[in-house]
């Protein structure tokens, strides 16, 4: 399932035991459970993605639970496509903390699916691999690596989530098996649209649009606002681009501001077709 990022060779993977592959490559499972897979000649900066301070804001918020409408829709889609056994390896590139792996597994409640992920950024993989621990997740695997080289044999992958998150189209259809789903969330029309009347002087709706060149099998909308307090607040901006992009006064009128936040998802599902097409 895994491949050496070096060589490109299956790693054999044992209990408590560095993963290696048959040409000598090694690398150490950390004490929290992780890999790092991600050589540093792939690293283009000292500490890649997301920050420890992102990091522990988008764990707080996610774990309140008020992104749930957004994997309950996943989970339904999967669930309406799923006939008996065939989903069996779910993939989340550019995973995070692990939120909506952790809430899948609960959701399908299905002990022969594996769940696994990467994440470019080494303090996110540490906490969704920690939280598995804590939790007693054993079908979960998480590894430090970049979803545009990622360290997976081919056509392995049932179902691929990538949540606001990088993907390389190349490598999401070199690792999803025939037929296999791909659910894309991109941030809709009107997400944050309260944000972005303090961040910008105009605000103009921007209109996803889907890949043209993986089939789409649907589209799937999911919206609704949160009431948040100010703390809550700081935490969804904190999880957001503009933490870096906003000087401090437009962070403050975002954050103290008392509306209702409008929460705008778009899922494309994606389809890679089947053997018999
Ligand atoms: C907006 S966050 C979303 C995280 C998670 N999917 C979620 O929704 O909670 C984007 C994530 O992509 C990661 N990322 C950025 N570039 C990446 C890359 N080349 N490969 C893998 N992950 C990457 C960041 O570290 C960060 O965790
Ligand atoms: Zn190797």
């Amino acid at each position: 399932m895994w491949q050496c990022p070096l060589c490109a060779s299956p790693l054999s993977v044992q209990t408590n035991q560095p993963w290696r592959c048959d040409n000598g490559h090694s690398f150490d499972v950390a004490k929290q459970g992780y890999v790092n897979l991600l050589p540093v000649q792939f690293k283009n900066s000292l500490q890649p993605g997301d920050d420890k301070v992102m990091v522990q804001a988008r764990e707080a918020f996610l774990n309140a639970g008020f992104y749930a409408p957004l994997i309950q829709a996943i989970s339904a889609d999967i669930q309406s496509h799923r006939a008996a056994g065939s989903v069996r390896a779910i993939y989340d590139a550019g995973c995070g903390e692990g939120y909506y792996l952790r809430q899948l597994s609960a959701l399908l409640d299905d002990p022969n699916i594996t769940y696994q992920g990467n994440d470019i950024a080494k303090n996110a993989v540490l906490r969704a691999a920690k939280q598995a621990q804590q939790h007693a997740l054993i079908q979960h695997q998480y590894v430090v690596a970049s979803s545009y080289h990622l360290p997976l044999k081919s056509n392995q992958i049932d179902v691929l989530l990538q949540v606001f998150a990088p993907m390389d189209t190349a490598e999401a259809v070199r690792v999803l098996n025939t037929g296999g789903l791909w659910y894309q969330v991109v941030p809709n029309q009107s997400h944050l649209q309260e944000f972005k009347t303090h961040l910008y002087d105009t605000v103009t709706p921007h209109a996803p649009e889907p890949l043209t060149d993986v089939p789409l099998l649907k589209e799937i909308d999911v919206a609704f606002v949160l009431d948040l307090t100010s703390v809550q607040k700081s935490q969804l901006f904190a999880m957001t681009p503009y933490a870096h992009s906003a000087n401090a006064n437009k962070r403050a009128l975002c954050i103290d501001d008392p509306s209702s936040v409008t929460i705008d998802f778009k899922i494309y599902v994606y389809q890679l077709p089947s053997e018999q097409e």
